[in-house]
């Protein structure tokens, strides 16, 4: 293992070197939005659009890596596009999320039902304590990049979101961001 500089550009969020990426379409997100018409409609008009990629570094055998998430701007409805949102598979593990270019919410929850919400916009880094969910939204016109680092060992936990969402929704009301309690959520 040897000491590496990565270029980050702050506005597309390419990293050079990287060893790893993925994207996310709009299809892989049936059920989450809340307005189910709106999905179908969108998805059929503007066809299966990539809602978010993600590229990491990651070096073999190092205990942390880093990366970049970029969010491409748009809404389901009058909710803005969003990541998944997860837990961390080992509750012992937070992370950080530096915001570089666009605007969005980080919307946060613990376990015993707390939730809190950090604005993300060029120059915040956003603190994530272990055994929080987190998901980012885009709600901006622009892309929304963000680049993260944690713990190689954090691991995913999807579950518990994906089958519950999460207790507070980002819409767009007179085209303007709110932060709302889910009223579908059900503890
Ligand atoms: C890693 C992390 C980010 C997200 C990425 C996509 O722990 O929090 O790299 O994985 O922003 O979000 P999800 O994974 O929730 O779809
Ligand atoms: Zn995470």
């Amino acid at each position: 293992m040897l000491p590496e500089g990565v270029a980050i550009d702050p506005l597309t969020g390419a990293v050079t070197p990287n060893t790893g990426e993925y994207t996310k379409r709009l299809s892989e997100f049936r059920g989450i939005y809340r307005d189910q018409k709106a999905f179908d409609a969108l998805l059929g008009m503007a066809g299966d659009l990539v809602t978010y990629r993600v590229v990491e570094y990651r070096a073999e055998n190092s205990d942390i890596f880093f990366g970049t998430t970029t969010m491409m701007p748009g809404r389901v409805g009058d909710e803005y596009f969003m990541t998944r949102g997860h837990y961390h598979a080992r509750r012992d593990r937070g992370e950080i999320y530096y915001t570089q270019s666009g605007e969005g919410m980080l919307v946060l929850q613990s376990r015993d039902g707390q939730t809190r919400e950090v604005a993300m916009k060029p120059g915040i880094c956003a603190f994530i304590p272990p055994d929080w969910a987190h998901r980012s939204v885009n709600t901006g016109k622009t892309p929304l990049v963000f680049t993260w680092c944690c713990g190689q060992d954090a691991g995913h936990d999807y579950d518990e979101i994906a089958a519950k969402g999460m207790r507070t929704l980002v819409i767009a009301e007179n085209e303007v961001s709110v932060c709302i309690p889910n009223p579908k959520y059900v503890t």
